[in-house]
C-alpha cells in the first residue's frame, strides 16, 4: 500500500522517480507526486488519480533537472484521494518534503499539538504532520536531516516508511522504516530507495534489506544505515534474481494476463532443486531442526485473501500426509482471539508480498507464544520472512497485477513441498509415496501449459457471461478453496456478485440463489475410489434441475459428468490433492477476460492495492 521511491545520482531525478513509481503503481493509485531538490529549493508536482495524471502535469510544468528526488503513489487512508492530500507533503517553511507509507496512529494528538503551536495544516493526512514535525526539528541550529528524522520517529506510533529530502542538504535522501517495506538499491555512483526492488530494477539488481526501526541515509556514493538511537546497524545485502523484462508487460495487455501465462515457469522454478533423483525432498532453507519438526503436534496456517485459500488446500494435503492437525486462520482474526499456540506449534505464514500487515502482526503474536514460524513468501528482503524462523521462497518472480495468480500457484507448490517434507521427516505411512508425488509435481508445468492452450474456450465463456449479474462457484475437498478463489478473482476484477461454496453446503441454504440461467462453475474431483466424485456429480444434477447453466471443470475423459454439463472444461489427469494447481487456471482466465470485456482496469481494480501494509 503506497509506493515510495527515492533517488540520488547523476540522472534526472524526476524521470528516475516517475519511472520507478510506474512500476509501483500496483501498490496504490489514488494519487501520485514527486519532489526534487535543486539550487537549495524544493520543487514538487502532485496530482490525484493515476500516475498518468502526474505525467500530464509534468509535461506541462516540468520540474528542474537535478539529481535528487522522492516520489509516491498513494492508497488513501487519512484524507480522500485529492490533489491536496497527495504526497509529497512539505513543512510550513518549504524546507522539507516527505512521503510516507503506513499509518501514524497518534496522529490526532500530534495534529492538535501542531495546531496549538500555530501551524497551518494544508491537508487531512497524517503524513503532513510528520513533515511539519521534521521541519520544526530541522529549524534548530546544526541538526541534520538524519538526526531530525530520528527525533521525529521517537514520537510516532504506528507503521511507517518515511522518505524525506531537505532543501539545505541537496546531496542526500533520508528514510526511516518501521513495519512498512523499504529496500535500498545500490548502483554505481547512484543509489535508490523504494518500497519494492521493481522500482529500480532497470538500474541495479544489487539491494539491501532494511531491518525494523532503522534509518537509512543515501548519497550518490554511500549508504549508511543506523538504528533509531543512532548506532550503526547491520544490514543484509542481496542480489535480485530477476530482471527488468520480468517487471514489464512483454506484449500482453495486462500484467495479470502475462502472469497467468508465466505460471508453468513459476511452478517449475519453485520446484527447482527441491527434490533429488532419489525422490527425497530437500528443503535446506528450513532452519527448523528435524527433531523440532518431529515434535510438532499442531500446524496453524495464517494468511489473507488468496494466500489463505492456498492455506486451505494445504490443510487437506498436510493433514492427509502427516496426520498432524492443521488449522487455517485468517491472519486478521488470529491474534485477537487468544489462539492456542505454543512451542510445539508450527505456524505457517503464507504471503506473496511478505509485507501484509495482518499476517505480520499474527506471526509476531505467534512468536511471542514461542511457536515456530515458517514463512512461504515470494519477496526476498521483505519483512515476514525476516521475522520468521524459516522460509520457503516461492520463485514466481515479480507479481505486479493486483490480483494474485502465479503467486497463488507457487504458494500451492510450496505448501505441497512442505507437507511432503514433513511426512518425510516424521516418517508417516505416506513416506513411500513422497517420490511419486514429487514426480507428479514435476509434471505440473506441462499440465498447466496444456490448460493454458485451451484458453479460447474460457474466453468465449467470458464473452457469453459478460452481463451475468451473479456467478457461483462450487467445489468439494480441495475443490472448495478453488471455488472460493475463483469467486474472489471475479469479485475483485469484474465487480459482480460471485460466491464460492462447498458443494455439499448448497442444500443448507445457498441453493435458494440458484435460478434460471445462473452460471455455476463446478470443480469436479478426479474419478477415484471414494465417493467424492459421485457426490459432486449429484450436486451438479441438483442445480441443473433448478435451471442453472453448469460449467464443469473435470478431468479429461470424465464421461460420467458430461451429460450434466452445459460446458465441459477438461483438465489433465492428476491426483486429487494436486488438482487445484490446474483447476484454478481457467477461473483466472475467465475473471481476467470478463473484466477486460467490461472495460475495467484488470491490473489495478478499484479500491484495492497490492501489499496491504495496514491492518
Ligand atoms: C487477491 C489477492 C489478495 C492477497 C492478500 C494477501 O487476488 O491478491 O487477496 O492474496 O492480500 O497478500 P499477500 O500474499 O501479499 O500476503
Amino acid at each position: 500500500m503506497c509506493g515510495i521511491v527515492g533517488y540520488v545520482g547523476p540522472q534526472v531525478a524526476a524521470e528516475v522517480v516517475v519511472n520507478g513509481l510506474r512500476r509501483l503503481e500496483y501498490r496504490g493509485y489514488d494519487s501520485a507526486g514527486v519532489a526534487v531538490v535543486d539550487d537549495g529549493r524544493i520543487s514538487l508536482a502532485k496530482k490525484a488519480g493515476k500516475i498518468l495524471n502526474l505525467e500530464k502535469l509534468l509535461a506541462e510544468e516540468p520540474l528542474p533537472d537535478c539529481g535528487l528526488g522522492i516520489g509516491h503513489t498513494r492508497w488513501a487512508t487519512h484524507g480522500g484521494p485529492t490533489d491536496r492530500n497527495a504526497h509529497p507533503h512539505t513543512s510550513d517553511d518549504g524546507r522539507v518534503a516527505l512521503v510516507h507509507n503506513g499509518i501514524i496512529e497518534n496522529f490526532a494528538v500530534l495534529r492538535r499539538e501542531l495546531e496549538e503551536a500555530g501551524v497551518c495544516l494544508r491537508s487531512q493526512t497524517d503524513t503532513e504532520i510528520v513533515a511539519q514535525l521534521l521541519g520544526r526539528e530541522l529549524a534548530a541550529e546544526g541538526v541534520t536531516l538524519a538526526q531530525a528524522m530520528r527525533a521525529v520517529c521517537a514520537r510516532l506510533d504506528g507503521a511507517f516508511t518515511l522518505v524525506a529530502v531537505d532543501a539545505q542538504s541537496p546531496d542526500r535522501v533520508v528514510a526511516a522504516r518501521r513495519n512498512s517495506p523499504l529496500v535500498v538499491g545500490v548502483g554505481e555512483g547512484e543509489n535508490f530507495l523504494a518500497s519494492d526492488v521493481a522500482a529500480f530494477i532497470e538500474h541495479t539488481r544489487e539491494a539491501i534489506e532494511l531491518g525494523q526501526d532503522q534509518i537509512v541515509e543515501i548519497t550518490a556514493d554511500r549508504v549508511r544505515v543506523t538504528d533509531f538511537q543512532g548506532g550503526e546497524a547491520s544490514v543484509r545485502p542481496f542480489h535480485v534474481d530477476w530482471d527488468l523484462q520480468a517487471a514489464e508487460k512483454g506484449g500482453y495487455d495486462w500484467f495479470m494476463r502475462k502472469e497467468i501465462y508465466e505460471q508453468p515457469k513459476a511452478v517449475a522454478d519453485t520446484l527447482l532443486g527441491r527434490h533429488g533423483a532419489d525422490g527425497q525432498l530437500k528443503l535446506d532453507e528450513i532452519r527448523i531442526s528435524e527433531s523440532e519438526l518431529r515434535a510438532i503436534d499442531k500446524i496453524v496456517i495464517i494468511a489473507c485473501g488468496t494466500a489463505s485459500y492456498a492455506g486451505l488446500v494445504a490443510k487437506y494435503a498436510i493433514e492427509h500426509w502427516t496426520r498432524v492437525p492443521c488449522e487455517v486462520e485468517l491472519a486478521s482474526e488470529f491474534r485477537y482471539r487468544d489462539p492456542i499456540v505454543g512451542p510445539t506449534t508450527l505456524v505457517v505464514a503464507i504471503s506473496q508480498s511478505g509485507e501484509t500487515a495482518d499476517t505480520l502482526m499474527a506471526i509476531r503474536h505467534a512468536r511471542e507464544q514461542k511457536a515456530k514460524v515458517l514463512a512461504i513468501c515470494n519477496t526476498n528482503g521483505s519483512t515476514i520472512p525476516r521475522e520468521s524462523d524459516a522460509v520457503i521462497y516461492t520463485h514466481a518472480g515479480p507479481e505486479i497485477g493486483v490480483a494474485s495468480t502465479k503467486g497463488f500457484l507457487t504458494q500451492l507448490v510450496a505448501c505441497y513441498l512442505l507437507g511432503l517434507y514433513l511426512a518425510q521427516v516424521r516418517g508417516t505411512r505416506f513416506g513411500d509415496e513422497i517420490g511419486s508425488l514429487a514426480a507428479e509435481l514435476d509434471k505440473m508445468p506441462a499440465a498447466i501449459s496444456a490448460v493454458l492452450a485451451d484458453a479460447d474456450q474460457v474466453q468465449a465463456l467470458a464473452a457469453e457471461f459478460v452481463d451475468a449479474p451473479s456467478v457461483l462457484f462450487l467445489g468439494r475437498h480441495v475443490g472448495y478453496p478453488v471455488a472460493l478463489e475463483g469467486a474472489l478473482k471475479l469479485k475483485e476484477l469484474a465487480y459482480i456478485h460471485a460466491e464460492g461454496f462447498a458443494a455439499g453446503e448448497l442444500k443448507h441454504g445457498p441453493i435458494a440463489l440458484v435460478e434460471d440461467q445462473l452460471p455455476v462453475f463446478v470443480v469436479v474431483p478426479p474419478q477415484g475410489r471414494d465417493l467424492l466424485h459421485e457426490k459432486v456429480v449429484s450436486n451438479i444434477m441438483e442445480i441443473r434441475a433448478r435451471g442453472a447453466r453448469t460449467i464443469v471443470l473435470a478431468e479429461q475423459g470424465d464421461t460420467s459428468v458430461a451429460p450434466y454439463a452445459d460446458v465441459m472444461i477438461s483438465l489433465p489427469k492428476v491426483s486429487t490433492l494436486l488438482q487445484p494447481i490446474l483447476a484454478i487456471v481457467p477461473l483466472q482466465i475467465f475473471a481476467c477476460e470478463l473484466a477486460t470485456r467490461k472495460g475495467h482496469d484488470v491490473d489495478q481494480p478499484r479500491n484495492l492495492a497490492k501489499s496491504v501494509t495496514v491492518e
